[in-house]
């Protein structure tokens, strides 16, 4: 597989190498030059914001020797209407890889099919699958300490989602569950039951949908070892913002609900967050909360992807 569109584009067998590189690359930070993508030039297409996303891919791509050239969907011509097939043709002739955050997924996998590097999803509306390998990478770290197992680490590990538990952070959990051997239960309005499009991606890879989806969220975070929670309304659901306000209420990170997990349970939070809305400040605060690591490692993880990519193709 020449990209990385979802979490199980990895097989469960690359997985340490892939966090060992990560690893790798947070230790030497600053001080270890590298060449890896010396001499190549890495396009990142962006159809929506992004703060950690974005600058951490920029900094990523230059720390590894190459050249990253961010491409706003609404500077080039795609944005008028040229297709993603076209897109994807062109660019391929100039650049070495894209990296990619849009709406629907099947743009991500057009593009892909069309293009003849690699493709980087930094974000679709199904998944999220370079923030779930940061995070996976950011718990491991904690539990594996410096010189042990990190991926054998989250091996039956729970996770407790709350509030939108059918769009991308979600999504990629479950998925992402799957394949690190975790144990993922989300809570959420019934209006938010992770849906079909989740079903049918573990479906087609053999996966069993063994999820745990409740309302209720004490149910989900008893015996967590990871409470995690998303935006309410995320990018391009912003009018629906009311009522997702309104419906998911119940489900907000809170310290007493953070208190019903394990006692040293971890929380987590992709970022950025709406303080008084999903999560409390006092939970964001808490000195168990691990977000500005989570939000570091993007860059390591991201390092450790595109070396993995790179490397790929030259064998
Ligand atoms: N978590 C995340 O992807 O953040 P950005 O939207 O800022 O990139
Ligand atoms: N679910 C959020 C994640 C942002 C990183 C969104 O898609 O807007």
């Amino acid at each position: 597989m020449k990209d990385f569109l979802k979490e199980t584009d990895f097989q469960a067998h690359e997985l340490a190498e892939v966090f060992a590189l990560a690893r790798q690359f947070k230790a030497q930070r600053g001080r270890v030059a590298s060449s890896v993508l010396a001499g190549q030039t890495w396009a990142m297409l962006f159809s929506k914001a992004s703060t950690r996303t974005r600058v951490s891919f920029e900094v990523g791509i230059h720390e590894l020797g190459g050249n990253p050239l961010f491409l706003n969907r609404n500077d080039i011509q795609l944005g008028r209407g040229e297709s993603v097939e076209d897109t994807a043709r062109v660019l391929s002739r100039f650049v070495h890889g894209l990296v990619v955050r849009t709406y629907d997924h099947s743009d991500v996998q057009r593009l892909a099919a069309a293009s003849s590097v690699p493709v980087i999803n930094a974000l679709t509306d199904f998944l999220h699958p370079c923030q779930i390998y940061s995070d996976a990478f950011t718990a491991a770290e904690r539990w594996a300490g410096s010189g042990g197992d990190l991926v054998g680490s989250l091996r039956g590990r729970k996770i407790a989602y709350l509030g939108d538990t059918c769009f991308n952070m979600a999504n990629s959990w479950i998925l992402g569950a799957s394949l690190f051997g975790m144990k993922v239960a989300l809570a959420g309005p019934k209006v938010y039951e992770p849906g079909a499009e989740i079903r049918a991606q573990l479906a087609a890879e053999g996966r069993k949908a063994d999820f745990l989806f409740t309302t209720d969220p004490v149910e989900a975070v008893a015996g967590a070892d990871i409470v995690y929670t998303d935006v309410w309304t995320s990018m391009g659901q912003e009018e629906e913002e009311e009522a997702r306000l309104a419906q998911m209420r119940p489900y907000a990170a809170t310290s007493q609900l953070f208190a019903k997990a394990k006692p040293d349970a971890i929380f987590m939070h992709c970022l950025p967050a709406h303080p008084g809305e999903e999560v409390e400040q006092a939970v964001l605060d808490n000195p168990r909360s691990v977000v500005f690591d989570q939000a570091e490692n993007r860059l390591h993880m991201q390092k450790a992807i595109l070396a993995t990519l790179a490397r790929r193709r030259r064998s």
